[in-house]
């Protein structure tokens, strides 16, 4: 019998989630459905309870679900986690899995970026400078499995600098972050450090804003990866001007979150290489 999942979000349509899963189903025999949900706003958790009550394995959430639907499943009882336990720095989780009449969230977002970096552009994380723009939902998703990859001195950059400093207070009440040196820099105030990764977590690509970021933020063979894909963003831009050596967007972390979730989800892990040239042909 053909397993059923789906994508819940609002606004939806834009989703490339449907693509990516059916490829990955494809690819790898699996028997599953999955489709595009809007949600009205006040709607979700009886989205959740209608898929559930249908019998669905599972869902994605998108914006703006992912906190109510990491707690919907920490009232469950299911552990809120994921390999790495990223959910926690967020509260917020982007996959849900119903099995024995629970709900298991996960958040899949922080090991799709560290996938994408590590695997495709085969750049091992550990020891580097990192570099983290933006300490919204976005870069909170991210930081405790870049983190935990890179196990070096990380900054945080943000236009609020009490939201970066927010975002620290919490990861390093994790044990083993304890000794790891994480630091808040005020806007503007980068000065003449370099880093080798540096990741824009920001929305700001959204409106075409750019960042104060000075021109020799970028160490050699730095890469440089916007989080946002399906444009080129001022940062990346900038990043081509300034001596990155490798600019990216998001499209590829995409694909390895929704692989992670497939994982959660089936047991078996899809290859992501052909799906995101795929998803580049169509861009
Ligand atoms: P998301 O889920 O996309 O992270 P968010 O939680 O609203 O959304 O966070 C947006 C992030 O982008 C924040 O870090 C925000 O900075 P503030 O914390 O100062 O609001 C950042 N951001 C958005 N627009 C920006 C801009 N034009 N310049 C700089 N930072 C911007």
């Amino acid at each position: 019998m053909t397993d059923k999942y789906a994508v819940i979000g609002n606004p939806i349509s834009h989703s490339k989630s449907p693509q990516i899963h059916t490829m990955f189903a494809r690819q790898t025999g699996q028997d599953i459905s999955y489709e595009a949900i809007l949600a009205p706003l006040d709607g979700f958790a009886a989205t959740v309870e209608r898929l559930r009550k249908e019998g669905y394995k599972g869902c994605n959430v998108t914006v703006p679900f992912k906190f109510e639907a990491f707690k919907i499943a920490s009232n469950y009882g299911f552990e809120v986690m994921d390999a790495v336990e990223s959910g926690h720095e967020a509260d917020a989780v982007n996959t849900l899995l119903f099995k024995d009449n629970k709900i298991g969230g996960y958040n899949t977002d922080g090991t799709g970026l560290v996938n994408d970096i590590e695997k495709n552009f085969k750049i091992p994380l550990k020891g580097k400078r990192i570099l983290l723009i933006g300490a919204g939902g976005a870069a909170a998703g991210v930081l405790h499995p870049l983190l935990e990859a890179s196990q070096s001195p990380l900054a945080i950059y943000n236009r609020t600098l009490e939201k970066a400093e927010g975002l620290i207070k919490k990861v390093t009440q994790h044990e083993k972050f304890r000794l790891v040196s994480i630091k808040p820099v005020e806007f503007g105030k980068l000065g003449s450090e370099q880093f080798d990764i540096v990741i824009n977590a920001t929305s700001a690509g959204l409106t075409d804003s750019e960042l104060p970021l000075p021109a020799t933020i970028f160490a050699p063979g730095a890469l440089a990866y916007d989080m946002m894909y399906g444009r080129e963003t001022p940062f990346m831009k900038f990043a081509r001007a300034n001596g990155a050596a490798i600019v990216s967007d998001g499209l590829g972390m995409l694909v390895e979150q929704a692989a992670e979730s497939f994982f959660i989800w089936r047991g078996v892990r899809p290859d992501t290489a052909p799906v995101i040239s795929a998803l580049r042909k169509l861009q």
